[in-house]
């Protein structure tokens, strides 16, 4: 991972590039969040209006201006086509931002959600200075699960929410403060 400052707009992974949402991502993100497998375990299988879309797009946009924080979109170097998204997002079910992530579904299971989802937990620890990152996940959503537990997350509890079965991971921040994904010039 190359990190160009302190508060990178960019961050470059081996395979990857993410970038905060802006407004222009709306279509790609509405189409990303609307497909079938993303939208059943993230929504619940609803299609979110534009609109809900649009004002979260506007929320993390906020949140990027503000603390650096909110959600990232994630591109195949060299790419423009939207592949998936990352990032620092506060649900209902909890105070903690949690890190969440989504790939497109043609492109499932190359690694690349771990891969988008490590440059998040080194940015949160390194960047952000956060002492903890929460994520979560349906309990029957085996590929999310196994994704927390690439990122080195352990398993905290798991909780029924909204008649959801939930299963929460966490990870504190590494004791030797800077995580070995990032070389800060
Ligand atoms: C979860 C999600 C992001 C994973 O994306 P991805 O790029 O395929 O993830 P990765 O390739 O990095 O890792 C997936 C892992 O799950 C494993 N996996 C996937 N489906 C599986 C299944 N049914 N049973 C067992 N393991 C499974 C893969 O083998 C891989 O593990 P491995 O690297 O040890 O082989 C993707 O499925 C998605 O967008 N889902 C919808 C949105 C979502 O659920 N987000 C998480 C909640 S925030």
């Amino acid at each position: 991972v190359t990190v160009p400052e302190k508060h990178p707009d960019v961050i470059v992974t081996g395979r990857l590039e993410l970038a905060p949402l802006a407004e222009a991502d709306l279509e790609a993100v509405h189409a990303l969040w609307s497909s079938p497998g993303v939208r059943r375990h993230l929504f619940d299988d609803a299609v979110l209006p534009v609109a809900t879309v649009a004002a979260m797009i506007g929320e993390s946009v906020r949140l990027w201006h503000a603390s650096k924080s909110g959600l990232w979109a994630i591109r195949r170097r060299g790419e423009c086509e939207l592949a998936g998204f990352t990032g620092f997002w506060t649900l209902p079910a909890d105070p903690e931002p949690q890190l969440l992530y989504g790939i497109r579904e043609e492109l499932w299971g190359r690694g690349l959600a771990a891969e988008a989802a490590a440059a998040m937990v080194a940015y949160g620890f390194d960047v952000l200075g956060l002492d903890l990152l929460v994520a979560s996940a349906d309990a029957a959503n085996v590929a999310s699960v196994r994704v927390m537990q690439k990122l080195g997350m352990r398993f905290d509890r798991r909780e029924e929410v909204g008649g959801l079965e939930l299963v929460f991971y966490r990870i504190d921040r590494p004791r030797d403060a800077r995580t070995t994904a990032w070389t800060i010039p």
